[in-house]
């Protein structure tokens, strides 16, 4: 264990009822990394994301974002620290592209509305949408929606951004412009922890790959040895079955 990691997981369980679905899942991130969390369907994977930003509850561990128990964060300042962008991109239907953005600008940091517009522009221009910061979601491809997502978590100045399975819901041609984006906030140095199955994305952008599987994380390290000499036999197939279904877009 190192002092500077952004982020540490330590011990973490979590049950549904009878299901223990979190097994005593540890892991760290230092600033910059780009984490790739990837895991069979139901294996929990979006409930070890809700847990590190207090979207749910668990029995037993600790989570430690730069030096501080989550634990001991007021709920609305962790939510501002870590950012999620979720698959079904979660915007507002009735606010514009910039008005999704400038909410949680003006509700959870209280800027003016010259300031949060300002920092929505911006935002809005990084992911390439400035030309559209007046469109309803409605009037957007799931692409941009999506982009919008990842402009309105940017915009809170997060230490970490959460991605749960950010282009699952679009149509084949639109996951490329998203995994773009990403692939630039990566570049940038943005700390990412990202549920993703696309494979080119994990190979070309993540520091490291954790496969989570039964509750726990069975394997973990590098893109280059877990694609080329994985520990186990089960990760080695899971890989290459994700690498023949969404290997091409990244
Ligand atoms: N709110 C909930 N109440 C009860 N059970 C839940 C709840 N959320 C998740 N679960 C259960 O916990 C397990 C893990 O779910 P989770 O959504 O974290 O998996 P996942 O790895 O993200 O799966 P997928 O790849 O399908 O998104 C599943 O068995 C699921 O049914
Ligand atoms: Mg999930």
């Amino acid at each position: 264990m190192s002092d500077d990691a952004l982020l540490r997981v330590t011990d973490l369980h979590k049950r549904f009822g009878d299901e223990e679905v979190l097994k005593g899942v540890s892991f760290e991130m230092a600033p910059q990394d780009v984490q790739v969390l990837i895991g069979p369907s139901g294996s929990g994977k979006s409930t070890l994301l809700r847990c590190v930003n207090r979207l749910t509850d668990y029995e037993q561990g600790e989570i430690v974002l730069d030096g501080t128990p989550t634990s001991e964060m007021d709920e609305n300042d962790l939510r501002r620290q870590v950012g999620m962008v979720f698959q079904d991109f979660n915007l507002f239907a009735h606010r514009t592209a910039k008005g999704n953005v400038t909410l949680g600008l003006r509700q959870v940091l209280g800027l003016s509305k010259e300031e949060a517009d300002s920092r929505a522009m911006a935002q809005l221009e990084q992911v390439g949408l400035a030309d559209q910061a007046d469109s309803y979601p409605a009037e957007l491809s799931g692409g941009q929606q999506q982009r919008v997502g990842i402009a309105r978590a940017l915009a809170m100045d997060p230490k970490l951004l959460l991605f749960d399975e950010p282009t699952s819901a679009l149509d084949p041609e639109l996951i490329g412009e998203v995994l773009g984006v990403m692939r630039d906030l990566a570049d940038e140095g943005m700390t990412m922890l990202c549920v993703t199955h696309e494979m080119g994305f994990a190979r070309q952008a993540a520091t490291d790959i954790m496969f989570l599987d039964g509750g726990t994380i069975v394997e973990h390290g590098p893109p280059d040895k877990l694609f080329e000499d994985p520990e186990r036999e089960r990760t080695g197939q899971f890989l290459e079955r994700l690498t023949s279904l969404h290997g091409d877009d990244g």
